[in-house]
């Protein structure tokens, strides 16, 4: 069974650079949302804690399962705390054994943009140069990179209400293509913005963005909903706009559209599968806002673990670990890996 650690997802990506590692996550993301039938789905199994959540995220086809262990917790920042961190694991469907065991941090953050950036091409217009993004913490710079591998950005707005976000920010964008704008309220922020990224964290539910702020034609990536009564986007958006989800029991309970009652799924558009697989439109004009109410779902995880595993064995990196018996002489023998330990320490 294979172990990858941070040096080892860091090391694949160096392989193939930053930005093709987003092409190939993306066509893995779109074959495995085209399969969306083939999958064995659930709404992931969240448990809610005085500061945060925690969440179990599986789902299997028939050749791999993966499950991923993620937690949100807003305020861990204040102690210098990722507010999001991760492990997952691929699996075996025909015997059950675990393949490989992975450090999830950064995947989580590669993975939530890439689709981000995905359902973008299919929602946003296809000319998009500007984008927006709201809050500077830990996914935004992902945010942003993923965007720009599949569009030509010229220009990149920013705001935060904490300077040293943006800051960071800036310092880490500092050397790419697009023009870095750094303002200080929201509305700077949209001002010509083909694309509006909310990666906000508050256990509230805000309205970072107001529907009367918003010009014909923008697409918003909403991520920071993502648990109940923690949202980003006035309601009246949601209703005026073409909404795409990723799996609709899910984003119910947690996404942007819990805040529309009980008709809430009448103001669903797709599912991302359905945009991505051709069965639904995206776009359709250049005037319509439309919105990915983003949550994050198992199958992006599932794809990303799948790509990372093929590199991993592509590039021979990671670790082989002795997690579970793999070698045993005779496999109905499993207490012959006790019985010399128990035989010498009997009597002690
Ligand atoms: N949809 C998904 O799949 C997915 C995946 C990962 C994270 N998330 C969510 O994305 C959000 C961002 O995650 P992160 O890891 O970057 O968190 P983070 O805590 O590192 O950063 C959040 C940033 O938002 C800023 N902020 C808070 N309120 C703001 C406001 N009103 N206006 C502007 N900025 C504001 C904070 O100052 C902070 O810099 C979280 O809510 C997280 O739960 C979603």
């Amino acid at each position: 069974m294979l172990l990858l650690e941070i040096p080892v997802v860091q090391e694949l990506i160096a392989k193939i650079t930053l930005k093709n590692f987003y092409l190939r996550l993306c066509a893995y993301l779109i074959e495995d949302f085209s399969n969306w039938d083939n999958f064995q789905k659930s709404a992931r199994h969240a448990i809610y804690v005085r500061n945060g959540v925690l969440e179990l995220m599986p789902i299997c086809n028939d050749e791999f399962y993966s499950f991923k262990y993620v937690n949100g917790h807003p305020n861990n920042p204040l102690s210098n705390k990722l507010n999001v961190v991760a492990f997952g694991m691929l699996a075996d469907v025909i015997t059950g054994y675990p393949l490989m065991l992975s450090s999830m941090t950064l995947l989580t953050a590669l993975r939530t943009a890439a689709t981000a950036a995905l359902a973008s091409r299919y929602l946003a217009k296809k000319t998009s140069k500007h984008l927006a993004i709201l809050g500077c913490g830990a996914q935004s710079e992902f945010q942003v990179l993923a965007h720009a591998a599949l569009f030509e950005l010229t220009t990149v707005t920013y705001f935060d209400i904490d300077p040293d976000a943006m800051l960071r920010f800036a310092h880490n964008l500092k050397d790419e293509a697009f023009t870095l704008m750094p303002v200080d309220n929201v509305q700077a922020a949209i001002m010509g913005a083909d694309i509006i990224v909310t990666a906000t964290a508050a256990k509230e539910k805000l309205h970072i963005l107001e529907r009367s702020w918003l010009t014909a034609g923008q697409h918003i990536c909403g991520i920071g909903g993502d648990a109940p009564g923690k949202t980003e986007l006035d309601p009246e958006i949601l209703k005026h706009a073409k909404v795409v989800v990723e799996y609709l029991p899910q984003t119910l309970k947690e996404g942007e559209i819990q805040n529309l009652g009980l008709d809430a799924a009448s103001f669903v558009y797709a599912e991302l599968w359905e945009v991505l697989s051709g069965l639904k439109a995206g776009r359709e004009n250049g005037d319509e806002i439309t919105v990915f109410d983003s949550v994050g779902f198992a199958l992006e995880d599932f794809s990303i673990l799948r790509l990372c595993y093929q590199l991993a064995s592509e590039y021979r990196l990671g670790k082989q670990i002795d997690l579970i018996p793999q070698t045993l002489a005779d496999c109905k023998n499993l207490y012959g890996l006790l019985r010399n330990t128990h035989e010498n320490t009997r009597d002690a």
